[in-house]
């Protein structure tokens, strides 16, 4: 027989090591509760991604616009060039959705406003195009500042790829206004500046293409 005294040593050992073994569990769990807490995405980054991802997919309505326009009066190159960018937002807003996933957020897909249908010419369509991105651009850098300002900085390197891709989309739009302004109402030059923007392909952006 085990004298009491022992085994009362013995429960309260047991119950010694047990609320030990709890405690251990219990701040592991804490500590997963919080790192998870931490990683996951503001609600104010949240609804400005989704604005974004909205934003997106407005572009990409826009250029497809233009591309069926352009296609419309016969200019099948400039069509190809709005189509793949028409692809390359919606690659855009799918880069948004999965790091918004990424970060235990939620999309949430709003409806896509009506966008214009009609352009007097090339030039006018691409000079809309310039002033579009650089409606973007500042859009990417108001999330870019909320992010800062949060020390987000999962969210300003994921920004990182865009704000270089906001100067690239800039850059370009900028030189195709640059060429047509040169073409004037030179027909041909307009035929070859047409068969040059048929040659664009489209490439997965390297965020997708990572993936
Ligand atoms: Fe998604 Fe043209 O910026």
């Amino acid at each position: 027989m085990i004298p009491s005294n022992i085994l009362g040593v013995r429960q309260s050992k047991i119950k010694f090591c047990f609320a030990l073994d709890f405690s251990v569990y219990f701040s592991k769990f804490a500590c997963i509760i919080k790192i998870n807490c931490y990683n996951m995405i503001s609600p104010k980054l949240q609804d400005a991604i989704n604005a974004q991802i909205n934003a997106e997919f407005w572009s990409a309505y826009l250029y497809l616009s233009m591309a069926m326009h352009f296609e419309n009066e016969g200019h099948a190159g400039i069509a190809n060039w709005f189509k793949i960018q028409f692809k390359e937002e919606q690659a855009h807003a799918e880069i948004f959705m999965n790091y918004l996933n990424s970060r235990g957020g939620r999309v949430v897909l709003s409806p896509i406003e009506e966008v214009p249908v009609k352009w007097d010419s090339p030039l006018v369509a691409f000079e809309h195009t310039l002033a579009h991105e650089e409606k973007v651009t500042s859009l990417i850098n108001n999330i870019y500042a909320i992010a800062e300002a949060e020390h987000d900085y999962a969210t300003c390197n994921k920004l990182d790829w865009f704000v270089s891709e906001q100067v690239e989309e800039e850059e370009t739009a900028r030189g195709l206004i640059d060429s047509l302004k040169l073409i004037g109402d030179n027909g041909l030059a307009l035929y070859t500046f047409n068969q040059e923007l048929a040659a664009r392909v489209y490439n997965v952006p390297a965020p997708l293409a990572e993936k």
